[in-house]
C-alpha cells in the first residue's frame, strides 16, 4: 500500500505518524513534507498540493494507492475531484463539498437547511450594507470574512466603533481579499472541536478535543491557527459524543448526499457549548491543526483502513473507531512575531531531548546547513501522553522546555482546565521560560 499525504505542517506530520503505525506498513510519501515528516515518509518538496494536474501525475508516477489531503486549500482547488476523475482513491471532500469550509455563507445556508443549531447571522455584501446592519445590531458581535483566512478572518467587535473599523478592514482595505462578510450573533461558552470521518453517507465521530485559538495565556490577544490542544474532553461522555455527532455531523452528511455532492473525508465541527445547548461556530472539511496532534496519537484503530473505507460510499458502515484511555496534550511553539508575522531561519536545538518525553511534531521547520531551523509561524508541536491530563501536560511542557530557538513563544496554560477539572495539580507544568 502506497500513500501520498498532501501538506507539510504539524497536522500532516501527525497523520503520517499515525499512518506509519498501521499494521499494513504502508509506504508513505508526503508533498511537500518537512524535515520531521522525512523520518517516516519520502518527501516530494517540489510538488505543490494545489496544482491538481501535478498531483495526479505524481500519484501515477509513484504508483500511489491512496492520496490523503491535509490542508483546505488543495480541497478547494479541486484536488480530490482531479484524482477521482483519474480513477485514484483520495481521502477528502470534493471541491463542492469543501465549500462547507471554503465559504462561511455556504456553510450558514447549509446549516439553516439541515436545521443545525448555530449563531444567528446575516450575509453582508457591501460596505453600505455592513454599516447599516452595524448600526442596528447588538454587541458584542462577530464579523467573518467569507473565504479561507487561516483562522484569522474573524473579528469580534465589542461595540459599534469596532464594528465600523472591521467593516473598513473587510470592504475598504480588503485585507482578506474581495469577500462577502458574515455578521454573526456572539456566542458564549466552552469551545469544543468535534471531528468525524465521513463516507458520503455516515459520520463516525473521532475523540473530542479542545483547541486554544488565542496567542496569549488566559485566551488573550489575537486569534491564531491554534496554540495547543488536548484530548479527550472529560465533560463530553461517549453517549453525549454520539448525540452531538448526530446533531452536527450527520444532518450535513445527509444534506450533501441529497444535493448530489456527498461528503467524504473529515468533517470538523467547531462548537460552542452555550447555556442554550451546543451551537456550530464553523465547519472545516479537514483535520484540525493542532487538534489532530492530540487526537491521532490516541487512535488504536488502523487509520489506513479507515481512510480507505471513507473514500467508498457507505464504506464505514461496520467500522469502529477505537481510542485509548490515555490523555494527550499538545503544546505549540511559535516563532517570533506570530500571528501577525513569522520569523524563519532560526536554529532549533534540543529536539532529541524533547523526544524523550513527548512526540515531536514538525509544523514549520526546514533544513539549512545540516541544522533544523524555523520556517513559519507555528514551528513545533509537542504532544505528551499519559494516563491522566496532569502527566500528559507535564510531559508536553518538559519537551517544550528542552527545545530552544530565538524568539520562541508558547502558551503556558494549555490543558490547565483539564487538569483542574480532573482535580489534579496544574501548577508544576508550563511555567514561563526565560
Ligand atoms: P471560526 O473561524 O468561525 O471558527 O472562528 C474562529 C474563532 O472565533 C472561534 O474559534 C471562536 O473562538 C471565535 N468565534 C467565532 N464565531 C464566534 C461567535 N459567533 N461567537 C463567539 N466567538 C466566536
Ligand atoms: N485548530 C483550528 C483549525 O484547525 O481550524
Amino acid at each position: 500500500m502506497r500513500i501520498l499525504v498532501l501538506g507539510g505542517g504539524g497536522r500532516e506530520h501527525a497523520i503520517v505518524k499515525a499512518l506509519a503505525r498501521s499494521p499494513q506498513s504502508p509506504e508513505l510519501f508526503c508533498a511537500p513534507g518537512n524535515p520531521g515528516i522525512a523520518i517516516d515518509a519520502t518527501c516530494l518538496p517540489e510538488l505543490d498540493p494545489c496544482d491538481v494536474e501535478a498531483v495526479v501525475e505524481a500519484a501515477r508516477a509513484h504508483r500511489i494507492d491512496l492520496v490523503v489531503v491535509g490542508p483546505e486549500a488543495p480541497l478547494v482547488a479541486g484536488v480530490v475531484d482531479g484524482l477521482t476523475a483519474a480513477g485514484m482513491a483520495a481521502f477528502g471532500p470534493s471541491r463542492s463539498a469543501a465549500q462547507l469550509e471554503g465559504s462561511k455563507a455556504f456553510a450558514k445556508e447549509a446549516m439553516a437547511e439541515a436545521q443545525i443549531p448555530t449563531a444567528g447571522y446575516k450575509v453582508l455584501r457591501s460596505r453600505d450594507e455592513a454599516l447599516e446592519e452595524i448600526s442596528r445590531t447588538t454587541y458584542p458581535t462577530v464579523l467573518k470574512a467569507d473565504g479561507l483566512a487561516a483562522g484569522k478572518g474573524v473579528l469580534i467587535c465589542l461595540n459599534e466603533a469596532e464594528a465600523r473599523d472591521a467593516a473598513e478592514i473587510f470592504f475598504t482595505e480588503q485585507r482578506f481579499g474581495r469577500t462577502e462578510v458574515v455578521l454573526e450573533e456572539f456566542l458564549e461558552g466552552e469551545e469544543l472541536s468535534l471531528l468525524a470521518l465521513c463516507d458520503g453517507e455516515r459520520a463516525v465521530p473521532l475523540a473530542p478535543a479542545q483547541d486554544y485559538k488565542r496567542i496569549g495565556d488566559g485566551d488573550t490577544g489575537p486569534n491564531t491557527g491554534g496554540m495547543g490542544s488536548y484530548s479527550p474532553v472529560a465533560t463530553v461522555s461517549s453517549d453525549e459524543l454520539a448525540e452531538l455527532s448526530a446533531l452536527v455531523h450527520q444532518p450535513i452528511v445527509d444534506l450533501m448526499k441529497r444535493r448530489g455532492t456527498p461528503f467524504h473525508g473529515v468533517l470538523y465541527a467547531g462548537l460552542m457549548m452555550t447555556p442554550n445547548g451546543p451551537k456550530v461556530l464553523e465547519y472545516n472539511t479537514r483535520f484540525g491543526d493542532p487538534e489532530t496532534q492530540a487526537v491521532l496519537p490516541r487512535l488504536e484503530s488502523d487509520l489506513v483502513d479507515l481512510f480507505m473505507k471513507a473514500t467508498v460510499p457507505g464504506g464505514l458502515i461496520d467500522s469502529e473507531v477505537r481510542f485509548s484511555d490515555r490523555w494527550a496534550v499538545t503544546v505549540v511553539l511559535a516563532s517570533a512575531g506570530y500571528p501577525a508575522s513569522s520569523s524563519s531561519g532560526d536554529v532549533i536545538t534540543g529536539l532529541e531531548a524533547a523526544a524523550g518525553s513527548a512526540e515531536v511534531v514538525h509544523a514549520g521547520t526546514a533544513e539549512a546547513n545540516g541544522a533544523i531551523v524555523t520556517a513559519g509561524g507555528r514551528v513545533l508541536n509537542l504532544t505528551g501522553l499519559g494516563p491522566d491530563p496532569a502527566t500528559a501536560r507535564d510531559l508536553a511542557y518538559k519537551a517544550a522546555g528542552a527545545v530552544d530557538f530565538d524568539g520562541s513563544q508558547m502558551r503556558t496554560d494549555i490543558a490547565e482546565r483539564a487538569v483542574l477539572n480532573a482535580g489534579l495539580d496544574a501548577s508544576s507544568a508550563g511555567s514561563p521560560r526565560q
